[in-house]
């Protein structure tokens, strides 16, 4: 078959992108706690770091591959700013999201890990011009991890969740302290938006519409957002923090620092072992 020149360039074009992502993995970490991506920014070897729009990008080596690891801050706004820039400016070719929800689901306990299969951005209403949740030109109302993200995440996590392994990482006083006995893993519809759930009323209106949801954030649908424009692997990982209702202002650092950031280490560390 005679190709022209156009049809021959963009043949070689394909083949060299489809190299190159083979070749160059680039993974990017987003953590909604600074506490949270310090254990993660530990585990880079040839540091490097670069502050843009108020963000620092951690940069390095984990296992010999190329990592960036940053703050997200809080909020769908953050978010989507904050994995623009890793791939517009990175490179990243897979995105890793860590941080921690509030249970709606009352199956899920403090200390449990959510991976979101669907993520919903339960804030987005754009009725009368179009559905509840369906966020605008794209015809979606959520967005779903591929299989190949969500099952990595789940040996992962399920490893992590072993009774063994956890109390290695975790000493049993601290589990103990914030009510942990045997967490489990969780897969399913994550809703995020600019709201912190803080009483029963508004967490069980959340549950009257979207019945599915387990646990509420305020990043994770746009991240999935971006990476889905993008088509940029990702997956969302969060850990049970509180019930979203007035129990919910309870001491988060110290969860943070003492449970949800080594599970976020942790699952990095079994994450780059893994591939
Ligand atoms: N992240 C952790 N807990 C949360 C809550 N109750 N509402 C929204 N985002 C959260």
């Amino acid at each position: 078959m005679v190709r022209n020149r156009g049809e021959n360039e963009n043949h070689r074009k394909f083949d060299l992108k489809e190299h190159i992502q083979m070749d160059k993995k680039i993974i990017g970490i987003m953590g909604a706690m600074p506490e949270e991506i310090s254990g993660i920014v530990h585990l880079l070897s040839n540091k490097d770091e670069k502050e843009i729009g108020g963000r620092k990008y951690y940069s390095g080596l984990i296992n010999n591959v190329k990592t960036i690891v940053v703050f997200s801050r809080w909020g769908k706004v953050a978010a989507a700013a904050t994995v623009t820039t890793l791939i517009l400016e990175f490179g990243i070719t897979e995105l890793i999201f860590t941080g921690v929800a509030g249970a709606v689901n009352p199956n899920l306990k403090i200390g449990d890990i959510v991976i979101g299969h669907k993520l919903f951005q339960h804030d987005m209403d754009g009725r009368p011009l179009m559905k509840q949740y369906e966020i605008p030109l794209l015809g979606v109302t959520y967005f779903e991890c591929k299989e190949t993200q969500r099952l990595n995440a789940e040996k992962i996590i399920r490893h992590l969740l072993s009774n063994k392994y956890l109390k290695d990482v975790i000493h049993p006083n601290e589990l103990q302290r914030f009510g942990i006995h045997e967490p489990k893993l969780h897969i399913g519809v994550i809703a995020s938006g600019d709201k912190f759930f803080a009483n029963k009323k508004d967490k069980e209106s959340l549950l009257n519409i979207l019945p599915s949801v387990l646990c509420v954030e305020m990043e994770g649908a746009a991240v999935a957002q971006v990476c889905y424009e993008y088509q940029i692997p990702y997956t969302i990982i969060r850990t049970i923090s509180d019930s979203a209702d007035e129990n919910a202002k309870f001491d988060f650092s110290s969860f943070i620092k003492s449970i949800a950031s080594v599970y976020s280490t942790e699952i990095m560390k079994l994450y780059f072992a893994s591939i």
